[in-house]
């Protein structure tokens, strides 16, 4: 399903009323809500309504338990880029989560150990239920965590390595593309499939063409986006810049 928003403020007030949603849900039955977690720049919004939610609206998150898609490789926990940090400044640090309930792939693992460690997160996300609800952003590859073009459907967690693009990207996050990671470690496209929901979620012009071809577009692993139509249970965002290009 694709759903367009006149703006990313009603977005953002939709998708953080989802999370809320499948979180009280659980809490009434008393069970853990187990959520797939991005970062970069579009679910910035969405973890500030989130924040809100708790701080005004009783909003708790003690029965939450997170999955982060991805993290760069190599990346130290400290350093300004990591994931570890930014899901602890525009999240974690804000609300009452339970920190031994946070999951991020390690960015510190020697080559050897990765293997090991993506089996174990597949695990991780098995043990705790599978994942009821994955927030999704998309790159300009057509990634989603960082399965670049390429990616195989039913792939799992894993190392991989970043689209040239992909890197351009980021290269103003790392003070030029030299120092951006050419590695990551990522969620499978089949990881991400099997979460009960999932929301996909993009704004403004620049996403326009990707967002095109994810959703109009000849499934194929040269945008591995376009696999999200091949499930039922995923909706894509938008707001009016995003989808601009939709026929
Ligand atoms: C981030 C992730 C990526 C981003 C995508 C879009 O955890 O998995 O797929 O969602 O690169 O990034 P932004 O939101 O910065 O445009």
């Amino acid at each position: 399903a694709v759903t367009v928003y006149p703006n990313q403020k009603e977005a953002v007030a939709k998708v953080a009323q989802r999370i809320a949603g499948v979180i009280r849900n659980k809490q009434q039955n008393n069970q853990n809500a187990v959520l797939g977690l991005a970062t970069g720049v579009t679910p910035i919004g969405v973890y500030n309504e989130l924040i809100r939610l708790h701080k005004e609206e009783g909003l708790s998150f003690q029965n939450v338990i997170t999955f982060n898609l991805d993290e760069y490789y190599p990346m130290q926990p400290g350093a300004a880029q990591s994931y570890v940090r930014f899901m602890n400044e525009q999240l974690f640090d804000h609300i009452d989560i339970n920190r031994n309930n946070i999951h991020i792939p390690d960015g510190t693992l020697s080559l050897d150990a990765i293997p090991a460690f993506c089996l174990d997160y597949e695990k991780k996300i098995t043990a705790a239920g599978g994942l009821d609800l994955q927030i999704l952003g998309i790159g300009r590859t057509g990634h989603i965590g960082f399965n670049e073009p390429g990616s195989a459907p039913n792939s799992g967690t894993r190392l991989v390595t970043l689209d040239d693009l992909t890197r351009s990207d980021a290269a103003r996050d790392f003070g030029g593309k030299e120092n951006v990671p050419t590695k990551a470690i990522t969620m499978g496209i089949g990881t991400i499939f099997k979460a009960r929901e999932i929301i996909l979620m993009a704004w403004s012009k620049k996403k326009a063409p990707i967002i095109k071809k994810a959703v109009e577009g000849e499934i194929s692993g040269e945008v591995p986006a376009t696999y999200l139509q091949l499930s039922d249970h995923v909706e894509f965002v938008l707001d009016e810049d995003a989808a601009s290009l939709l026929t």
